[in-house]
């Protein structure tokens, strides 16, 4: 692969608010480079081979932790691959002396997801590694962003202009706050949409449209990217029974079938089928959901390459 002349604004990535619009395009234009190679009979490349990447989950993954392995294997990074249930965590140890304890092992970034929101940063201002946000609580998931908006443009040839609608528990959403830095860098128009309880007030402050209304959402938008009910992070009740925000905000066939428009529906994951959504629209021909997926390793490639030149 040819080596860019450009260089990322930061050595971290913890959130969109704090990239520029050239270090989201400059990703775009690696991950672009290395969706190709992913897709060849050979699809790994010697980018990374003398680092040595740790992967430190501290709360549940499937797409995010299976995506980095994958991305640092095929850049030919060495990796050691860290839960919080089986580490030394459980008996009580800091975070900070858990990853210094790695850290003394030689290693050179660290992808981290952990649950409490600020997490990455409160590390990156105390290790020499680069670190990779992974998910911190309800704050950022710089990644999923980015692999978001890198499939509209893949889809729809660009983001900027386009009608983005986040619809679904914002209040609770790494992946909203994050899609919402990222959407209003790229010059795209963002609405969030859901029920006045999950959705917190200062998103009005955001410079996005607040609605509660999920049809006239629909007709508004170009795209729809719907999230799951976060029942793990609420404490209290935000409605009252999952039957019901179904009944009211969650995105049906007929919804579909009554526009007079075609729209592309996204998802994070994991999706709760039958509740946000239903499997007739995440599996239809209006959904990229699997493609947002096979994004998710090309841009995860892509800032694990543009981190590391930084050292
Ligand atoms: N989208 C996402 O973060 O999914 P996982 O929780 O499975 O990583």
């Amino acid at each position: 692969m040819q080596k860019m002349a450009k260089e990322l604004s930061t050595r971290h990535l913890i959130g969109i608010k704090n990239i520029t619009e050239d270090d989201i395009q400059l990703i775009f234009e690696t991950a672009d480079n290395f969706k190709e190679v992913i897709n060849r009979p050979i699809k790994k490349v010697p980018s990374l081979r003398d680092i040595t990447v740790a992967n430190l989950f501290f709360e549940s993954s499937t797409r995010t932790r299976v995506s980095f392995e994958l991305a640092e294997r095929r850049l030919s990074a060495d990796i050691v691959n860290f839960t919080a249930s089986s580490s030394s965590v459980s008996k009580g140890e800091t975070l900070l002396d858990t990853v210094n304890n790695i850290l003394a092992m030689k290693v050179d970034m660290v992808v981290m997801r952990h649950p409490a929101p600020g997490a990455c940063v409160y590390l990156a201002k105390r290790i020499p590694a680069n670190i990779v946000n992974a998910g911190d609580g309800t704050h950022e998931h710089p990644t999923q962003a980015l692999l978001d908006a890198f499939s509209i443009r893949e889809k729809l040839g660009e983001v900027a202009g386009k009608k983005v609608a986040i619809i679904g528990d914002i209040l609770h959403s790494r992946v909203a706050l994050s899609n919402v830095f990222c959407l209003n860098k790229l010059g795209a128009k963002v609405r969030v949409c859901g029920p006045p309880t999950l959705i917190p007030k200062y998103y009005e402050a955001l410079g996005v449209e607040v609605s509660h209304d999920v049809r006239e959402t629909l007709r508004w938008c170009d795209v729809a990217n719907v999230l799951r009910i976060q029942l793990e992070r609420q404490d209290i009740k935000y409605f009252p029974s999952l039957r019901e925000y179904h009944q009211y905000f969650g995105v049906t066939r007929q919804m579909l079938d009554e526009l007079d428009k075609e729209i592309v529906i996204m998802h994070p994951g994991p999706i709760n089928r039958g509740v946000e959504i239903t499997s007739d629209v995440a599996d239809s021909r209006h959904s990229i959901i699997l493609q947002q997926v096979e994004n998710g390793v090309a841009i995860r490639m892509a800032v694990l390459y543009l981190l590391a030149a930084k050292g």
